[in-house]
């Protein structure tokens, strides 16, 4: 891939849709900022929006949206349905739409593979005895296209999938986990590829005040480049990617940073300093375990076995072979 203008590169998902592989995330954007910051990232240029129900701010995106004054069919949008949601899926995409203020989105994911029984809202604890994300997912496979154009799944782990794929009638478009440096998630990226599913990944750089900035490595590959770390990590997700198979969301409500982002075109990382960052020994995950489910398991195990809290082991969290 010679100078690859990474902020223009558009994947072809499973569903024949173009996605840009370089789009604005909007988690913690507050709703008095992310109206402002949608509206930059679009006159600047992004044109793949990313939110969720879980969010609050489906409404304020709506309103970026319209500011920008960048025609709606040109924007790639994305919403994911709230985990307190999973019984009311075709009533919960009607109200994003609402809010959102457009006929249909791009894309809705599940946010997360757990179903969260809305009786107690407050601590979302309570998970239903009834109902997985299988059946979920068999609620989203009857939204009509006309209000969503590709649906897909997010923070599903390889065994997650496997067990969605058992059943499911679509396969999902995309599979959105986290996924930086020190996260490579490289196993469930393989996975999803051999399964033509796209892999977006969230947190990379770090997630809240984007602390892999401060990676040693990371910041003489920066320097060597004349770049910012920030430009670095974005890349090393895209172009392990080979431009097509991984997309990046970074999230920012400062107008500057959300425009220097988006200038990386160009920007190319030899085989050796991709390795380097391959090799970071540092590990952290951003979205742990906060749901009443364990989420991310030890390869090998099934959402069925009994006690599966057992298996759950630091290594399991990074789907490391
Ligand atoms: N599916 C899921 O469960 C899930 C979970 C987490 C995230 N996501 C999605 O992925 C998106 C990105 O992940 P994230 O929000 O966790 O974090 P992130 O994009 O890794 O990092 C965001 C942080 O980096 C800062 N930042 C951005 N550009 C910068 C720059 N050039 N220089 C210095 N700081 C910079 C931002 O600050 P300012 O905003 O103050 O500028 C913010 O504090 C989310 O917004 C959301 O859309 C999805």
């Amino acid at each position: 891939m010679s100078s690859p203008a990474w902020s223009k590169i558009t994947t072809t998902l499973n569903t024949g849709a173009k996605m840009p592989i370089f789009g604005l995330g909007t988690w913690q954007s507050a709703p008095n900022e992310v109206r402002t910051a949608v509206k930059a990232a679009l006159q600047a240029g992004y044109r793949h929006i990313d939110t969720a129900q879980a969010y609050g701010n489906e409404a304020e995106v709506g309103d970026g949206i319209i500011d920008s004054g960048v025609p709606r069919e040109e924007i790639f949008l994305t919403t994911k349905i709230d985990n307190m949601e999973h019984k009311d899926v075709a009533k919960v995409v009607d109200e994003s739409l609402k809010k959102l203020k457009t006929d249909y989105v791009d894309l809705i994911l599940m946010h997360w593979p757990v179903s969260i029984d809305p009786v107690d809202r407050e601590n979302q604890k309570v998970l239903y005895k009834d109902w997985n994300f299988v059946d979920t997912w068999r609620e989203m496979e009857k939204i009509p296209s006309s209000k969503v154009k590709a649906i897909g799944v997010s923070n599903f782990g390889i065994e997650n999938l496997k067990t969605l794929l058992e059943s499911a009638k679509t396969v999902p478009a995309v599979n959105q986990c986290e996924a930086h440096i020190n996260c490579p998630s490289t196993a469930l990226v393989d996975f999803c590829k051999s399964k033509g599913i796209h892999f977006t990944a969230y947190s990379c750089l770090g997630s809240t005040g984007s602390p892999l900035a401060n990676d040693k490595t990371l910041k003489e590959i920066a320097e060597k480049h004349n770049t910012s770390t920030q430009k670095v990590l974005l890349v090393w997700n895209m172009q392990r990617g080979e431009g097509k198979h991984i997309s990046v969301i970074p999230k920012s409500v400062t107008p500057s940073r959300i425009e220097d982002n988006l200038k990386l075109d160009g920007l190319e990382l030899s085989q050796e300093e991709m390795d380097k960052l391959n090799a970071c020994q540092d590990r952290f995950k951003v979205c742990n375990e906060w749901l009443p489910q364990l989420v991310f398991r030890a390869p090998g195990t099934k959402a069925s076995d009994k006690g599966s809290r057992d298996f759950y082991d630091k290594d399991s969290l990074f789907e490391r072979e």
